[in-house]
């Protein structure tokens, strides 16, 4: 994993993976940035988020600027199978495998977004989920936007109203080998 990025504004921000031995230093300001990122109904509980970071199949990556309180954006993920009851993963032929990973959330602070840290932020969870052995990354996305993220992205299921949001969400496959 790259230590930092130079955006485009001329700041650079830092990445560090968030673990057991990290998640003090970075829940306030994760906790925070998910609140003013998802509506209720897509939101991430304090434990869920914490349980990520917790888990050895995971992969957590936080970026900040300058300190480690300050942060700017995160994305997360783990096995597909810890998602099962999710839709689109619920009807997910490779749902119990265990090298498919699902890339469960994504968000950067209002004020740094359009800088490229969320493109770079979940193509970066890709190659770490390549290189934990994983072969398969899905995730939910907005509709239209998997093609932003990887190349050639494939769209396994719609939905017209994700969680109540009124928001078109695609499954998609982002990667595979
Ligand atoms: C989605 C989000 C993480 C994109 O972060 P960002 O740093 O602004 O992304 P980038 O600068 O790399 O932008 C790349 C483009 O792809 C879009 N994009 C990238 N990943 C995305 C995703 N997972 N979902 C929706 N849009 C995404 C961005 O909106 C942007 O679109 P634009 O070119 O039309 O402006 C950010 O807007 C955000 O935190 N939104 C609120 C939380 C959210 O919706 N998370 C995604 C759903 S799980």
């Amino acid at each position: 994993m790259p230590i930092g990025l130079d955006l485009a504004n001329g700041l650079r921000v830092e990445l560090a993976h968030v673990t057991e031995k990290t998640w003090q230093k970075f829940q306030n300001g994760i906790l925070e940035l998910e609140s003013e990122s998802f509506a209720a109904s897509i939101r991430d509980t304090p434990n869920s988020l914490r349980g990520v970071a917790y888990s050895k199949t995971s992969v957590f990556i936080a970026c900040y600027y300058r300190e480690k309180s300050d942060v700017v954006g995160y994305v997360c993920g783990d096995r597909l199978s810890q998602f099962a009851d999710i839709p689109g993963v619920a009807a997910d032929l490779r749902r119990l495998a265990t090298n498919s990973f699902y890339l469960s959330s994504v968000a950067v602070r209002a004020s740094w977004r359009g800088l490229g840290i969320g493109k770079d932020l979940q193509q970066g969870c890709i190659v770490e989920a390549h290189q934990k052995g994983y072969t398969r990354v899905t995730a939910h996305v907005r509709q239209g936007v998997a093609t932003k993220i990887t190349d050639r992205p494939c769209v396994l299921d719609s939905y017209s109203n994700w969680y109540g949001t009124g928001e078109k969400y695609d499954y998609v496959s982002l990667w595979r080998l």
